[in-house]
């Protein structure tokens, strides 16, 4: 439905999505969104990455190397396709205005409201912090504000998100009835993401060192997709809910290859585990290559990253500062 008129009238959608900077983006992130965002940038619509540094701080006390990581965010972006001659990727904490938002639309929700997010529960049980911090719970309203700055219209994410979006909206429609029409009510675009699970056989995650990283070197790549965990069948089947480690490797060949997870598993069949892993080494590797080819050109001249970056936050303070001035001459705070 929404990809129809997407299809038809891609200027109509301004897409705003991003990452929390902490750490490399992997190929769950490649094929659950990355893939997709490069889509949209093709089809035309205006795109909008942000690099979430404040929220780095949601679930951890400080960020460290949080400069090389938002740089190794953006090779990775560049990588996949990202184009910043179209796009506009930029670091909320560069971007003031957007910030001023939060004030007004924390006093659009209440206290219950925000203990009841199911996303921020879950952070919060398995945070690295003593003790909740305001930022903790309050990080779906500075969400919000990162997606309504720019007006975005459309945010793809995966099902962990809905709550913030749902919240957002709550967010826009407050506004807009206790003040006058300023934002859009966002809708969320669920991609059909693929599960992918890690080597170890659980949730691919940077902090669990399962990932195979969009950076990696194909050594690493090998090395990494040879401990993966398999089980005791010697013939390759695709039974997700049976095999789930076996499975998520042949998905992954599939993905990289282009095929059917049913043909992976049907070509690599009595060769068992070690076929199947010299399979998913060389399908991921080969389809990784040339992003990495580029990733490291880019590498080579950090200026170059770092211009992105000025650039992606100037227009993104242009619009900030233009959506911050509305909002206070419908506030009546224009003095
Ligand atoms: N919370 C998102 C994540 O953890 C990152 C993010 C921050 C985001 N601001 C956003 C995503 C706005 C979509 C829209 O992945």
């Amino acid at each position: 439905m929404v990809e129809n008129q997407i299809q038809a009238h891609p200027e109509r959608f301004r897409v705003l999505t991003g990452d929390r900077p902490t750490g490399p983006l992997h190929l769950g992130h490649l094929f659950g969104t990355l893939q997709n965002r490069v889509r949209l940038q093709d089809m035309g619509v205006d795109l909008f990455v942000i690099i979430a540094d404040y929220q780095v701080l949601t679930d951890r006390d400080v960020a460290d190397r949080l400069t090389e990581t938002v740089e190794g965010l953006v090779l990775d972006y560049l990588a996949v396709g990202i184009d910043p001659e179209r796009a506009t990727v930029f670091t909320h904490s560069a971007v003031p205005a957007l910030n001023q938002l939060m004030l007004p639309f924390l006093s659009l929700v209440t206290v219950s409201e925000l203990g009841r997010n199911p996303t921020v529960k879950d952070e919060i049980a398995h945070s690295r912090q003593d003790a909740v911090s305001g930022l903790m719970f309050t990080y779906p309203v500075h969400q919000a504000a990162d997606i309504l700055f720019c007006k975005g219209n459309l945010v793809p994410v995966g099902r962990d998100q809905l709550p913030h979006i749902e919240i957002t909206r709550s967010i826009a429609r407050r506004f807009n009835e206790r003040y006058g029409p300023v934002f859009p009510e966002p809708d969320a675009l669920l991609s059909a993401a693929p599960v992918l699970l890690g080597t170890d056989g659980t949730k691919m995650s940077k902090s669990r060192h399962n990932a195979i990283s969009i950076s990696a070197t194909a050594d690493d790549t090998a090395r990494l997709l040879r401990s993966a965990r398999t089980d005791a069948d010697c013939h390759i089947t695709y039974d997700p809910v049976a095999r789930p480690e076996v499975s998520s490797l042949v998905l992954l060949a599939a993905l990289c290859l282009g095929v059917t997870p049913e043909q992976v598993a049907s070509s690599v069949g009595a060769g068992g585990a070690a076929a199947l892993k010299r399979t998913v080494t060389a399908a991921v590797n080969e389809f990784l290559a040339p992003m990495r080819a580029r990733r490291a050109d880019y590498a080579a001249d950090l200026s170059h990253v770092r211009k992105i970056l000025q650039v992606g936050n100037e227009r993104a303070n242009a619009i900030a500062d233009a959506t911050l001035s509305e909002v206070r001459t419908a506030m009546g705070t224009t003095y």
